[in-house]
């Protein structure tokens, strides 16, 4: 099995770095256009194989897309990370170019991959990716939900000062602050959190959530890249494993939750031909306006991208 992520910046490091320790591929090729810097991250990855006790090759290239020929999964990182003051959505014109160039040259090479994409806006560019990979939808989507079910797990086991590892949840949406935690599909440990926590805590929970890649910007001043990294690994791991994991997904959407010919946020089960299942959950009314909401936040940018198709 063989992966490659396109992009040697802190994200695509850090996703190279996590599949390798997982060892569960031969072979991991890490991409970027700046001179370097995918050959010097890669070698120092490779040499804590000794040490971490990996067998999985880590190799970096400068831009050269040949070498990534014949990849079963392609992780795409690359573009530009949000500063502080700046929305995902301002990074529009500038990371479409990039994944447009990128998803042609994977494409090129690995004509049967699955393509995760991980460049913000992140649902637009999924669907820029899907409209330049010209492949069903079931091989290109993108990485959000688990990030982001991530954050509102670690802010619950903050609250409760439990395990995460018991905390089991579904969030549904865009990438961004219309994003839909769903404390009804939420447990601890089996239990409904509304049972365990008030609802001015959830509330505040859901909402520091829906603003969890802020906050890491303006601590930072530039994205996250541990959980979004580990996020996209995990994705991984579903697929080349074949575990049919149940996730949510920025996934293709033609007629499920009402919605259709959109990028957005939902369950589906992930295995070796990527989205295998979209589940549509039995959404109250409350919930399913939120997701409407979210969808129609997500639709405005993927017009301002097909403005910028049409102009061209
Ligand atoms: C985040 O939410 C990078 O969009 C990513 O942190």
């Amino acid at each position: 099995m063989k992966v490659t992520v396109v992009g040697a910046g802190l994200v695509g490091a850090t996703c190279a770095d996590a599949i390798a320790h997982k060892d569960i591929v031969n072979e991991v090729i890490l991409i970027d256009v700046k001179e370097n810097l995918a050959e010097g991250k890669a070698l120092d990855m490779w040499q804590m194989s000794p040490i971490d006790q990996f067998d999985t090759r880590v190799v970096g290239y400068t831009n050269d897309y040949s070498k990534t020929a014949g990849s079963d999964v392609v992780v795409l990182t690359a573009g530009v990370p949000r500063k502080p003051g700046m929305t995902r959505d301002d990074l529009i014109s500038i990371n479409a170019g990039i994944v447009k160039t990128c998803t042609e040259n994977i494409m090129k090479y690995s004509p049967d991959t699955i393509l995760i994409v991980v460049s913000n806006p992140l649902d637009v560019m999924t669907y820029c990716a899907y409209l330049t990979a010209g492949v069903d939808s079931s091989k290109v989507f993108g990485m959000a939900g688990i990030l982001d079910t991530a954050r509102y797990g670690a802010f619950l086991a903050t609250e409760l000062n439990c395990s995460p590892k018991d905390i089991q949840s579904i969030l549904m949406g865009g990438h961004g602050p219309t994003m839909v935690p769903l404390p009804r599909y939420t447990t601890v440990g089996g239990i409904p959190v509304t049972e365990l926590v008030d609802k001015e805590k959830l509330d505040a929970i859901v909402d520091r959530t829906k603003k969890g890649g802020t906050e890491i910007v303006n601590l930072l001043g530039t994205s996250a890249w541990y959980a979004p990294g580990v996020a996209a690994a995990q994705m991984v791991e579903a697929i080349v494993k074949d575990q049919k994991r149940i996730f949510p997904c920025c996934t293709w959407l033609q007629g499920q939750y009402g919605v259709n010919d959109i990028y957005l946020g939902v369950p589906v089960k992930l295995g070796k031909a990527g989205i295998e299942e979209v589940i549509e959950l039995k959404l109250n009314k409350d919930e399913m306006a939120l997701v409407h909401a979210s969808a129609k936040a997500v639709r405005e940018v993927m017009d301002v991208l097909d403005n910028m198709n049409a102009a061209k």
